[in-house]
């Protein structure tokens, strides 16, 4: 008994203060720390966009050159922990293998556990934003079968990732600006966005004082969701599935049908009821990137048309349900040359800054509490148990 608000999937329940960032979902509005996402994604880098949501100001030039070189001081991975990935099959989806190794950290920095020291809150805090690339990048090496590639530190945190995940240790490889640019756009553009699922949870789990490297795998694992962060994979899988342009007024209908489960992926938002800003960006960006690139995917023209058309129809209209960051995400990501199945696993490095920032903030917010629901019981009143031979 007791009155709660019965509020399922939280849809009007604010459960912490953040300064971090700022969205008004009617008129499409994202802000980090006062700042409008598309001028971070134009103008800014991904490290800077981390010190900022860690902060919460820009950094001068001096204090992102620290920052920067802290970060890449944290940037090797134990050999012991190299030993996790080998105990997972060779097809194994690298969110699986993320969710594990990840949480296996907290088994690498005793001293991380105490989180009521702002000090190794810090440290716990570089040390996750510099390892989940090269654990990303070695899980994407292990899914094809090459050998890890160690981090090489006079490159850029993104420029990093991409030599870790795609070079061949025999070969000189080059990252190409173009491709650094895009990849640091789509770091940037999934860096933070407040109280989502994946936040909650880590925010949840640190609530009891956990520790934090278990708190990140707890985050990562419900950013594995098709609701989620699994929405860019689903999204592009959808988008290769309809294929041709012609194919698309049947994938609209099953989307309508409400006896289908299919929904359109990379559509839709909790919060947004308008274009997701990180959408409009990633749109303009997909031309951009494949034309520099040379590359020329139909599944862009696929994209653009179904958006087109699901946007004058009414059923889409009268939802507001506009693309969401995950739909245009993929094609710049397969243009790049990753997989689907390490689509999740790149929004899951980038999202870890602003997993680690909200961490950091509850556990420095005199108001937290452990996060403890309560609910409304539904089940069987008081009754007396019956021995078995009488039921
Ligand atoms: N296709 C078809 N119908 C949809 C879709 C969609 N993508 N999204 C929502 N609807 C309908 C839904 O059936 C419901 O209809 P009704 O009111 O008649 O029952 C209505 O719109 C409201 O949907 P909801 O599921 O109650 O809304 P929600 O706020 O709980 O869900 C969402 C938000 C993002 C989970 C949902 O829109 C969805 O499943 N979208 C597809 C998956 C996706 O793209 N997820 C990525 C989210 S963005 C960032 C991220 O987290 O990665």
């Amino acid at each position: 008994t007791g009155a709660f608000t019965f509020d399922p999937g939280f849809t009007s329940t604010a459960a912490c203060e953040s300064a971090i960032t700022y969205i008004d979902g009617d008129e499409g509005v994202l802000l980090h720390r006062g700042y409008p996402i598309d001028q971070l994604a134009e103008q800014s880098s991904f490290m800077e966009v981390s010190y900022l949501l860690l902060n919460g100001e820009l950094p001068s030039k001096a204090e992102l050159d620290k920052f920067s070189n802290t970060i890449t001081r944290h940037t090797m991975v134990h050999e012991q922990l190299a030993q996790f990935f080998r105990g997972f099959r060779r097809d194994a989806h690298p969110m699986a293998i993320m969710c594990g190794v990840v949480g296996a950290l907290s088994a690498f920095y005793h001293d991380s556990t105490d989180i009521n020291d702002p000090q190794q809150r810090l440290i716990a805090s570089h040390r996750l934003i510099a390892k989940i690339p090269t654990i990303a990048a070695m899980a994407y090496q292990y899914s094809v079968g090459r050998p890890f590639v160690f981090p090489k530190n006079d490159l850029s945190y993104t420029g990093n990732f991409l030599r870790m995940t795609f070079a061949n240790p025999a070969e000189e490889y080059e990252v190409d600006p173009i491709v650094e640019d895009a990849m640091d756009k789509i770091f940037i553009l999934h860096a933070d966005h407040e109280q989502n699922a994946s936040t909650s949870t880590v925010r949840l789990a640190g609530s009891s004082g956990a520790n934090p490297f278990a708190c990140i795998a707890a985050g990562i694992a419900c950013l594995w969701g098709p609701a989620h962060g699994g929405a860019n994979e689903a999204a592009l899988n959808m988008l290769r599935e309809i294929g041709t342009p012609d194919r698309i007024p049947e994938f609209i209908a099953r989307a309508k049908n409400k006896d289908d489960p299919f929904r359109l992926m990379g559509f839709g938002h909790r919060v947004y009821k308008n274009f997701d800003p990180r959408a409009k960006v990633l749109s303009k960006a997909a031309t951009d990137v494949l034309n520099k690139l040379g590359k020329n995917d139909p599944v862009l023209d696929t994209a653009r048309e179904l958006e087109q058309i699901a946007l004058k129809d009414p059923y889409f209209v009268d939802k507001k349900l506009y693309p969401n960051v995950d739909f245009y995400s993929g094609v710049i990501l397969s243009a790049i040359g990753f997989p689907t199945n390490m689509f999740t696993v790149l929004f899951a490095l980038a999202r870890t800054v602003g997993w680690v920032a909200q961490w950091n903030e509850m556990i420095s917010d005199p108001q937290q509490k452990i996060g403890r629901p309560r609910q409304l019981y539904t089940g069987a009143t008081k009754r007396d148990y019956v021995p078995v031979d009488k039921r």
